[in-house]
């Protein structure tokens, strides 16, 4: 098969962290005689640094070009006094936007050897296994209008305007992705609003209640967002699969890196669009670019989720993911999952090349198997 992915590694530990993924890729693409070519290109704060702009024409085409985009991390301190539309995350949002996708997975996923990592007793994680559907093109994030008039003493100065917006049809596209990976599932969706208060959040719970009938066999649920908040750390094992709106899933999907003991830990497609977009869920991280602490296993995960939504290889992808397991339990940890009765640590480089072996070694199995 044949797989044009194009790379644009952004910022700080971005391109680290995807160069171990590529590793991987490449790895998967020789064992089964697959073409996937590469192609780098610039985003974020070192495309603001090398061409003037978050998200250069050239990165537009190259990523349109493509059959994939996978993308590292974007955000740089040193643009933080520039506005939003000019700074490295502003490149981020527009190229969601151009590739169209509407429908950002987030699994969230308890790996039984992280269970001393996270803050929560094992006994509440233990078989966590959730997969948040946030909606990414709609919401504050992109509501017109918005501003920030910043001369307090002009009339109407010292204001800030964001606004939340939705539509129908965007709280139904998503919602039926949501529905159809639910029935693929445990069975039962978990839509997050605030409807209580926002009249957004009233169309989006009125929007997911008129499609429950053409999912009968899919439990519904509605959970307000601040108590969804509380839930997730208490109860983690009640959710499934979890809908929710572009701001809210921001929130949630960093609060549930406490499930897994690492927001480093954490994938996300995204779906729906021309060309689906891949993310691992951790920020650019600056403070530790560069220095191999980074943890590359979400972006890892996130190679493994390229090749289940965009090539069709499922068997290779849980290949992947048993072998970050595997590493896992042989006890190998990057620093942000050094805890508990483990403190030695790995590079980032280093744990890209246990997860290698450990796939090599799965790969050489399995290819024996069918040789006999
Ligand atoms: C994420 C990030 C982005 C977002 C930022 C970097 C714009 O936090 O992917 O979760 O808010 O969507
Ligand atoms: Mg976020």
């Amino acid at each position: 098969m044949n797989l044009k992915i194009a790379i644009l590694a952004g910022d700080g530990i971005g391109p680290e962290v995807t160069h171990e993924a590529v590793n991987i890729l490449q790895a998967v693409a020789e064992a089964g005689g697959h073409d996937f070519t590469f192609t780098e290109a610039l985003l974020g704060g070192v495309a603001i640094t090398a061409k003037g702009t978050p998200l250069p024409q050239e990165t537009i085409d190259i990523a349109l070009d493509s059959d994939a985009v996978l993308l590292g991390a974007v955000g740089d301190n040193k643009f933080n006094a520039l506005s939003p539309d000019k700074r490295p995350e502003s490149g981020l949002l527009q190229i969601r936007q151009i590739l169209g996708g509407f429908a950002n997975l987030r699994p969230s996923v308890a790996y039984p050897a992280l269970s001393e990592n996270s803050p929560l007793r094992p006994e509440v994680t233990k078989g966590v296994d959730i997969l948040f559907v946030r909606e990414l093109l709609g919401g504050l994030y992109f509501g017109q209008p918005r501003s920030w008039n910043k001369d307090a003493s002009a009339p109407g100065g010292g204001e800030a305007i964001n606004t939340m917006r939705y539509t129908r049809d965007e709280v139904v596209r998503v919602a039926r992705i949501a529905f159809e990976l639910a029935g693929k599932r445990r069975k039962k969706l978990t839509s997050v609003d605030k409807a209580n208060v926002l009249e957004c959040s009233q169309l989006w719970r009125a929007t997911v209640d008129s499609l429950k009938s053409d999912y009968p066999d899919i439990t519904v649920e509605h959970q307000l967002v601040d108590s969804m908040a509380m839930h997730l750390m208490n109860v983690p094992r009640n959710f499934d699969v979890v809908l929710t709106e572009n701001l809210f899933g921001d929130i949630l999907s960093d609060e549930s890196g406490i499930i897994t003991g690492s927001l480093g830990m954490l994938p996300s497609a995204t779906i729906g669009g021309k060309v689906n977009l891949y993310e691992p869920v951790h920020g650019s991280a600056p403070d530790i670019a560069g220095t191999g602490k980074a943890n590359p296993l979400g972006a890892i995960l996130t190679a493994a989720m390229v090749l289940r939504h965009s090539a069709n290889l499922e068997q290779e992808a849980l290949a992947i993911e048993a072998a970050v397991q595997q590493v896992l339990t042989a006890g190998h940890r990057t620093a942000d999952i050094a805890r508990g009765n483990i403190s030695a640590t790995v590079t980032t480089q280093q744990m890209g090349k246990l997860v290698h072996s450990a796939l090599a070694e799965s790969i050489d199995r399995s290819q024996s198997l069918h040789a006999v």
